[in-house]
């Protein structure tokens, strides 16, 4: 083999030279176990803790250019989808390849309003939760406990079997997310309507008290699923890739969904949009602002929000969310802490210790504020995120299970242990 589209490697410990082909701008990390010291040797491994640089699939659904601050779903610019889509028809863009024309559009749509009912033994099944379980928690258990309920689900080989369960996960996914809510805070459980807006369902099973019909405000309605689009999917972040993980090992989907929305839990991914809220409300007023950036600077705390392992300009999401917001704050009136944000934002932008790091504000930043317009309590959140993102996951589960390369998820490690020694009697030690 030999031409430009390879790499020469000299090892240098025993002076053999080794060239390995490149495609699409990378090297198959396995190409490097041909280098060996001796016959013995495992073959040289690459060691790449949180996945910096490797590139764990092949993937044609979303696109991130993050030094331009691009994001693209199936090339459709994330701007353009917010402004002309809607939630439910980006989500059959990301699982379908294209935008559905009228009739498909409509097939997709009853489909998924048909299936937002949950079975009524899902309802007692959430009735076991605690008072005051936390939202996320109560969706996490309550999708993993859905696999028990269409056990046929494991059937992955299935393509009909694996529409069926894509459809039911994102129908029902904001009837779990609201009745984990109502539940939270000990209200009657409201059932979906299936002649309203999927946002618009939504809101209805948050809002509605004693109402023959709920009506959501347009803007409110529209401001969701906004929201909706900009959350549905950013490649192979840490529970896209826990869904792949999990997927891999041929597990059902519901499954698989439950560990990737327990991924998204976490403080550092879809938990810090909850993260700011408290944040901002502990910095109380703009004044305290300085401090903060100092604490954060001396490393004594994060600036929730900021920062972005693959966005190094502004996020994209960030962008269209911060223009939102204000249409939303002339619906509701102005979060107060709003002005905290953009001090926030302001200062650190100009610093210096977030312009040579490149910490630009990210989705969660500005997110938070519009959901606490809207009233949305800060535990609820995370569910927020979680519901759009589904159809990404399920996307690019879809594309895993279709993908002849991939096997079972397992990485390799570094053996860090003891060297072998003998079990010792306790008496002994
Ligand atoms: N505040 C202060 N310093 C930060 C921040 C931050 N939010 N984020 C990164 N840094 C610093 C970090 O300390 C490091 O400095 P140094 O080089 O001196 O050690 C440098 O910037 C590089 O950071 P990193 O930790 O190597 O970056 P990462 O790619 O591993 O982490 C991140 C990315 C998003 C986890 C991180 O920026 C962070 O913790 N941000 C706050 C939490 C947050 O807003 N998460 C939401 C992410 S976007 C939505 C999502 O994924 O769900």
């Amino acid at each position: 083999m030999s031409g430009n589209n390879t790499l020469t490697i000299t090892d240098n410990r025993t002076g053999k030279t080794y060239e390995v082909p490149i495609a699409d701008g990378t090297i198959r990390a396995n190409d490097l176990r041909q280098i060996k010291t001796d016959a013995q040797d495992f073959g040289l491994m690459s060691y790449d803790p949180a996945f910096l640089n490797t590139a764990s699939c092949r993937s044609a659904i979303t696109y991130i250019d993050g030094d331009n601050g691009v994001l693209q779903y199936r090339g459709y610019p994330i701007e353009q989808l917010a402004e002309e889509s809607n939630f439910l028809e980006v989500a059959y863009l990301l699982l379908e390849g294209e935008l559905p024309n009228k009739a498909q559009y409509e097939a997709w749509t009853a489909d998924i309003n048909v299936h937002t009912f949950l079975h009524e033994n899902v309802r007692k099944f959430m009735d076991g939760f605690r008072y005051d379980a936390h939202p996320m928690s109560q969706l996490i258990s309550t999708i993993g406990a859905l696999s028990s309920f269409y056990p046929e689900a494991k059937d992955i080989s299935s393509h009909a079997q694996r529409y069926s369960h894509i459809v039911r996960m994102i129908a029902k996914m904001p009837t779990i997310a609201a009745w984990s809510h109502r539940h939270s805070i000990g209200f009657p459980l409201i059932y979906p309507d299936p002649e309203l807006s999927y946002a618009g369902n939504f809101l209805s099973m948050i809002k509605r008290i004693t109402e023959d019909e709920y009506t959501p405000h347009p803007v409110l309605d529209r401001a969701l699923d906004v929201l909706f689009i900009l959350h549905a999917d950013h490649e192979q972040n840490c529970s896209t890739s826990t869904m792949r993980v999990v997927g891999s090992s041929n597990v059902d989907p519901y499954s698989a969904v439950s560990a990737a929305a327990a991924a998204l839990y976490g403080p550092l991914h879809g938990g810090a949009n909850e993260a700011v809220l408290r944040m901002l409300k502990e910095i109380g007023s703009k004044d305290r602002v300085p401090q903060v950036i100092k604490e954060v600077k001396a490393g004594e705390r994060l600036l929730m929000g900021f920062g972005h392992r693959v966005y190094k300009s502004y996020d994209p999401r960030a962008k269209t969310i911060k223009k939102l917001a204000d249409q939303v704050f002339d619906v509701t009136g102005k979060n107060p802490l709003l002005d905290i944000a953009l001090e926030l934002e302001r200062i650190a932008l100009e610093d210096d210790y977030f312009v040579k790091r490149k910490l630009y504000p990210n989705v969660d930043f500005y997110s938070g504020l519009i959901y606490e317009a809207m009233k949305f309590p800060t535990a609820m959140f995370t569910v927020l995120f979680a519901i759009p993102r589904v159809a990404g996951w399920l996307a690019q589960w879809n594309e895993l299970v279709e993908d002849k390369e991939q096997k079972i998820a397992r990485p390799r490690q570094i053996y860090t242990g003891p060297a072998l020694r003998n079990y010792v009697a306790m008496d002994k030690r």
